[in-house]
């Protein structure tokens, strides 16, 4: 039997120019995926391509709140490689860090459009190809810690977050008839562009503000660690995993941080 865990899949990941979407991108390739990154930085996405040098790696530019250019990076994914069997929809931005009292609504719109609505057209046209070629495939969302609580992120991606789980559990119901899984992915804060850029922080000092709030010490959370959840659910290893939220997060999200901080303390 193959090690591969992925042997001759077809995925597409978006947001694999960087970040959590390009360490997914590599592992995937590592477990013999095909694998199509969707993005919009396209220098960024060209460079990853050819630091993974392999025949089984390709790049498309695809804004996702664009529905024509979805459709398309689906279509094209489908007619070179014959089959979709993995749809990552990853890409994101943590957008306007303002909260509800002084919300720009372009800011909140901008988020809705590329978080919310680019990871439906996503969920669509990856189970339309699903179903079309009677593939029984895995599609996979990036949620976060932002997706189950309050004050974990800017008040738009919260909302926007919140709403990822609904897509899931909507479209994990929904396509389940066919076959096709529908699950998340849903970390804490891990150093990539989008976290260091909205903190204005490095990639430490990320770490340590995660790594302060996490339950589990002595470890931080990296891309990698959130890519090898992906590829958990992406394999035939959670071929009857459908409609889950896994948490990447050291167990923060079920932890009342507020809490075990005070308790903690009065513990000494
Ligand atoms: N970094 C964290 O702390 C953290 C925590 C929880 C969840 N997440 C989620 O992880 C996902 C990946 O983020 P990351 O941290 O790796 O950040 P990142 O900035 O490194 O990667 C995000 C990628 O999405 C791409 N992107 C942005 N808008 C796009 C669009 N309209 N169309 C196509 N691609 C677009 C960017 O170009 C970038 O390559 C996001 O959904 C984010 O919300 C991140």
């Amino acid at each position: 039997m193959s090690k591969l865990r992925l042997h001759g899949k077809v995925a597409i990941i978006t947001g694999a120019a960087s970040g959590i979407g390009e360490a997914t991108a590599r592992l995937f390739v590592k477990h013999g995926a095909f694998v199509v990154i969707g993005d919009i930085q396209d220098e960024l996405g060209q460079k990853v391509v050819s630091s993974i040098n392999s025949d089984k790696i390709m790049y498309k530019h695809c804004d996702i709140s664009d529905e024509n250019q979805v459709q398309e990076l689906i279509s094209d994914t489908v007619k070179k490689y014959g089959s979709l069997d993995i749809m990552y929809s990853n890409a994101g931005i943590m957008g306007s860090s303002t909260n509800v009292l002084e919300m720009d609504m372009a800011s909140f719109d901008k988020s809705i459009a590329i978080n919310l609505r680019g990871s439906v057209l996503s969920v669509k046209y990856a189970g339309r190809a699903m179903v079309e070629n009677k593939i029984r495939g895995s599609i996979i969302c990036t949620g976060s810690v932002s997706a189950t609580a309050g004050a974990n992120g800017p008040f738009g991606y919260t909302v926007c977050k919140h709403a990822i789980l609904g897509i899931v559990r909507a479209a994990a119901s929904e396509l389940g008839k066919h076959g096709i899984r529908v699950n998340c992915v849903s970390p804490s804060g891990v150093a990539t562009p989008l976290s260091c850029g909205t903190y204005n922080s490095s990639a430490s000092e990320v770490e340590m503000i995660s790594a302060a709030v996490s339950g589990l010490k002595g470890i931080n959370l990296k891309t990698e660690n959130v890519a090898e959840a992906a590829l958990f659910l992406a394999s035939d290893e959670s071929v009857y995993v459908n409609g889950h939220n896994l948490a990447v997060d050291g167990g923060v999200s079920v932890m009342n941080t507020g809490l075990a901080m005070m308790q903690d303390s009065f513990m000494k």
